[in-house]
């Protein structure tokens, strides 16, 4: 079951509801439009995948950091991952559970570690200068912190180069050749360091879930090493990264069921709690970005859609030429012909494209467009550039009424960077 979806009226639906009526409804600028219940869905099949491990779920906050959805994600049984000081912030007002968190990234500020080892959150060790910041923070704050290794396994996640961190040449973790040093290390500052477990990240978008076998074999080869210094290894991260299906072209891709099952036996030998970081494959599906066709024109041999949202709002496709579906929320009238169009929108630059060569029905103006999947990545990489201030967000719930979850940014909101200046 999938939460946006065609009736034979020809309307894309939200759950039970027209998208076109929320377009109604609204105000006059683009908007996320979000499906409470297919995050919940989204949930549940990692929860049934991961019946009979022990395990958490911490979503990736950089992927979405609406509060509103990580509170209804913390309802739903997950933990987060942060990668600086006010995702862990935002972390603890929307409720999670500190011992339920992990800290990640390779230049972790000295100020957000002390928050985090205040905090009690579990943090990835990143380099020998991280190490070193993580006991200093571990001082400050005078606990001892529960700290995993980030190994870089040198695994090519097959994905584009700018979502890619398993590679060898990548600037994430601690290459095995180096593995002894920090050993020796956390066994230096027993006050303030506890090795508690391993963690690698391939990268994102990943649609082959043999790389993550690969990967947790290689995994469970470290925890041996490291259990045999005579540490007690309790965790095995392996990290977010699980793919979508973007283009839906209805391929078969892995689930969350799929790459459990290809770690479980790995997870089980080894008798560790599994950790898993999932952002896209909780929230990018459940999302759907709202537009109005300005207007259509033709310049050369191109026919273009030109929507009132842009490269500002959501930057995927410009940033990582990335695909994201692209439909037109009502039936188009019986005398729309189809072209292939550029979906472009009125940022001043040529990156600011939605879509390339899509075959639509020639759009009316006023016509609702949506980009699909876009509950990841989209929002939380939205930017201001030419003033187009960052779009409201709703959503629509199980009784199929919609609500905001994000107030839009307003004109107003950036002359307050001004005041008393
Ligand atoms: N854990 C770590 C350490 C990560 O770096 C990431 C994502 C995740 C988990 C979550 O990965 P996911 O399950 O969402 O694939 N802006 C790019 C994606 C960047 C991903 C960064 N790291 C995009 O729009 O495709």
């Amino acid at each position: 079951q999938h939460c946006f979806s065609k009736a034979d009226d020809g309307f894309l639906y939200c759950e039970g509801l027209k998208v076109q009526e929320v377009l109604d409804y609204v105000e006059k600028r683009p908007f996320y439009l979000y499906s409470k219940p297919q995050i919940s869905r989204n949930v549940k099949a990692y929860h049934e995948a991961l019946e009979g491990l022990d395990y958490i779920i911490g979503y990736a906050i950089k992927a979405n950091n609406n509060l509103k959805i990580l509170e209804h994600l913390r309802q739903n049984g997950c933990g987060a991952v942060l990668v600086s000081g006010n995702e862990l912030r935002l972390a603890l007002r929307a409720g999670f559970d500190p011992t339920r968190c992990i800290f990640n990234g390779n230049g972790k500020l000295l100020e957000d570690l002390v928050l985090a080892a205040k905090a009690g959150v579990f943090i990835n060790v990143d380099s020998e200068f991280d190490l070193e910041n993580i006991v200093t923070a571990a001082r400050i704050a005078e606990t001892k912190v529960n700290v995993l290794l980030r190994i870089n396994p040198d695994v090519d996640p097959q994905v584009h180069a700018y979502v890619a961190t398993g590679n060898k040449n990548s600037k994430f973790g601690i290459r095995n050749e180096k593995l002894q040093w920090f050993l020796d290390e956390v066994k230096a500052y027993p006050t303030e360091l506890k090795l508690v477990g391993v963690h690698c990240h391939l990268g994102s978008t990943i649609t082959k879930v043999d790389i993550f076998r690969d990967a947790a074999e290689l995994m469970v080869k470290f925890i041996d090493q490291i259990r045999a210094e005579g540490f007690e290894i309790k965790y095995l991260n392996i990290g977010g990264g699980l793919g979508i299906d973007y283009h839906h072209t209805g391929a078969v891709l892995p689930t969350p069921m799929d790459l459990i099952n290809t770690v479980r036996a790995l997870v089980v030998s080894r008798d560790v709690k599994l950790i898993i970081e999932p952002g896209r494959s909780l929230i990018a599906n459940t999302c759907c970005f709202v537009n109005r066709v300005t207007g259509v024109k033709t310049n050369g041999t191109k026919n273009f859609v030109v929507i009132d949202g842009s490269m500002a709002e959501l930057i995927r496709p410009s940033l990582y030429g990335a695909y994201q579906h692209i439909e037109l929320i009502s039936p188009p009238s019986p005398s729309a012909e189809n072209s292939t169009f550029d979906v472009v929108g009125p940022v001043c630059e040529s990156a600011d494209f939605l879509g390339k060569d899509r075959d639509l029905p020639t759009p009316a103006k006023g016509t609702g467009l949506v980009v699909h999947d876009a509950g990841a990545y989209c929002m939380s990489m939205a930017s201001t550039y030419n003033l187009k201030m960052r779009p409201p967000e709703y959503w629509v719930d199980e009784n199929n009424n919609v609500a905001k979850i994000r107030h839009g940014e307003k004109f107003e909101d950036h002359l307050k960077f001004f005041e008393d200046l």
